[in-house]
C-alpha cells in the first residue's frame, strides 16, 4: 500500500506536445492503485486522444463543460469535489494565463475555480514563451495564489530550441504528487498544531550599503524561510516573516516585514521575538558591513581601494540572550565540513535551543535549491530529516521544533 493508494487524482491535460507523456504518468499512478480521472482541453486532444487516456485511466475522459451525458455521470462540481489533488500537466502558456485570470471558459478551468483541492501546475512550453513577460507574470501570480508550480526542466525541446520549458518527466511528477499527498496528510493530521502560537522567522539575505547605489550581500534565495513561514501558517500559527530582498512570492497570511540591512533585521527581530513563542533564524545575515556609507556614489579613481568593515550584530544570539520574553530560539548552520561539530559549537556559543545544520557542499541541496536535508541538534539529542522539497522539509522541521518547544515549557 502506498500513500497514493485509493487517492483521487485529477489530471488536467492542456495543449502541448508533452501531453503524450501523460499516458505514462497515469500508468504510473495506476501502479499505486490511485483513482485517476482525466480532463482534457480541446487543444490537448490534438496531441493525445481521449481514448488513450480512457484506456490507461480506466475512466471516461471529460472534455466538455456542456455535455449532458458527462454531466449526468459525474457533474463538473462533483468532479471538482472528488479530487484530492488536481495536476495540470502539461500546463501550456495559454492555460496558465486563463487560470491566472480566473476564467471558466472550458471544463478544466471551471474545475480549477470550483475545487478546494490543492492544484499543481506543470508548465511545458517553448523556452521563449516561458520567458515571455506575460508568462513570467502569470506564474509569479499563480504561485502567490498558492498554486504549486512543478518545473519546468531545462534542455532540448520538441521544436529544437534549448532552454527552460520542458515538462518534468512522469517519474518526477509522480514523486511530486507523492510528496504533496504526504504533506496534505500531515497537515490534516495536525491542522492546528501551532494554534495560539506566534512564530517569528528571519529569511533571505541582507544588503549592506557602500554608497547610494552599491551594496555587499550574498546568494541566499530565502526559499527555506518562506517555506517555514508557510508551514507555520498551515499549522495555525501567527507568523512574522522578517525578510531581506528576495524574489519570491510571500505567504499571503504572514505579517511580512521587508528590511535591507542586518541592523534593520536585528531591530525588527528583537521587537517581534519578544512577542513570540518561537524564533527561527533562517536568514543569511552579512557578517560585516562597511564602516562608512558614502553619501554620494564612490567614483572610480585609484587602482585599489580598501574597505573598512565592522561586524554586524548577531541577531539570533541577541534573541537567545534575552533575559525576559525569550522565545524558543532556533538557528541554522550551513557548513561544508565537520557539520555536526561546527553546528553544535554554534548552538552552544549562541545559546540556542536548537540548531538545524545542512551540508552545503552536497550538490542539489541547500543554497538556492528547491531541496534540502537537515541534521537537527538540541540538548543532547539529534534527528535527521532526509533530502526533500523545502516545502515538505519545513513541515517536518516545524513538528520537531514544536515537540521540543512543548518539552521545554
Ligand atoms: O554564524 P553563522 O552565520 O554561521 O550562524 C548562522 C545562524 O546565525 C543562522 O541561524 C543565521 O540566521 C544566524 N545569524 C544571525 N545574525 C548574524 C549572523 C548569523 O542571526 N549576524
Amino acid at each position: 500500500m502506498s500513500v497514493l493508494t485509493n487517492r483521487n487524482i485529477l489530471i488536467g491535460i492542456s495543449g502541448g506536445i508533452a501531453a503524450y507523456k501523460c499516458a505514462e504518468l497515469v500508468r504510473r499512478l495506476k501502479d499505486h492503485q490511485t483513482n485517476v480521472r482525466v480532463v482534457m482541453t480541446s487543444a490537448a486532444k490534438s496531441f493525445i486522444t481521449p481514448l488513450t487516456m480512457q484506456a490507461v485511466s480506466g475512466n471516461p475522459v471529460a472534455d466538455d463543460l456542456l455535455d449532458p451525458a458527462a454531466e449526468a455521470a459525474m457533474g463538473h462540481i462533483e468532479l471538482a469535489k472528488w479530487a484530492d489533488l488536481i495536476v495540470v500537466a502539461p500546463a501550456s502558456a495559454d492555460v496558465l494565463a486563463r487560470i491566472n485570470a480566473g476564467m471558466a471558459n472550458d471544463l478544466l478551468t471551471t474545475l480549477i475555480l470550483a475545487t478546494d483541492a490543492p492544484i499543481a501546475l506543470v508548465p511545458a512550453m517553448n523556452q521563449q514563451m516561458y520567458k515571455a513577460p506575460a508568462t513570467v507574470h502569470n506564474l509569479a501570480q499563480l504561485q502567490q495564489k498558492q498554486f504549486h508550480i512543478w518545473g519546468p526542466a531545462q534542455g532540448e525541446q520538441a521544436c529544437g530550441d534549448i532552454g527552460p520549458g520542458r515538462m518534468l518527466e512522469p517519474a518526477e511528477i509522480l514523486e511530486h504528487i507523492q510528496q504533496q499527498i504526504t504533506a496534505q496528510d500531515e497537515a490534516t493530521q495536525s491542522p492546528q498544531l501551532l494554534a495560539n502560537t506566534t512564530v517569528t522567522i528571519t529569511a533571505g539575505p541582507t544588503r549592506e550599503a557602500l554608497d547610494p547605489v552599491r551594496y555587499i550581500s550574498n546568494h541566499s534565495s530565502g526559499k527555506m524561510g518562506v517555506a517555514l513561514a508557510q508551514a507555520c501558517l498551515d499549522l495555525g500559527a501567527q507568523v512574522n516573516l522578517i525578510h531581506g530582498p528576495i524574489q519570491l512570492p510571500l505567504p499571503v497570511n504572514a505579517n511580512a516585514i521587508a528590511i535591507e540591512s542586518a541592523q534593520q533585521m536585528h531591530d525588527e527581530a528583537l521587537i517581534h521575538a519578544k512577542q513570540s513563542d518561537i524564533f527561527i533564524a533562517c536568514a543569511a545575515v552579512a557578517d560585516y558591513r562597511p564602516v562608512d556609507i558614502a553619501d554620494q556614489k564612490i567614483k572610480k579613481s585609484t587602482d585599489e581601494i580598501t574597505l573598512r568593515m565592522v561586524k554586524n550584530p548577531d541577531i539570533v544570539a541577541a534573541v537567545a540572550g534575552l533575559t525576559e520574553h525569550r522565545p524558543f530560539t532556533v538557528g541554522f548552520a550551513a557548513e561544508t565540513q565537520d557539520v555536526e561539530k561546527y553546528a553544535k559549537d554554534k548552538m552552544k556559543r549562541k545559546k540556542l535551543d536548537m540548531i538545524c545544520a545542512n551540508d552545503v557542499s552536497i550538490a542539489g541541496q541547500g543554497f538556492n535549491s528547491d531541496n534540502n536535508a537537515l541534521n537537527v541538534f538540541w540538548q543532547n539529542e539529534h534527528c535527521s530529516l532526509p533530502c526533500a522539497s523545502k516545502t515538505s522539509l519545513a513541515m517536518s522541521l516545524m513538528k520537531v521544533i514544536k515537540q521540543q518547544f512543548d518539552n521545554q515549557k
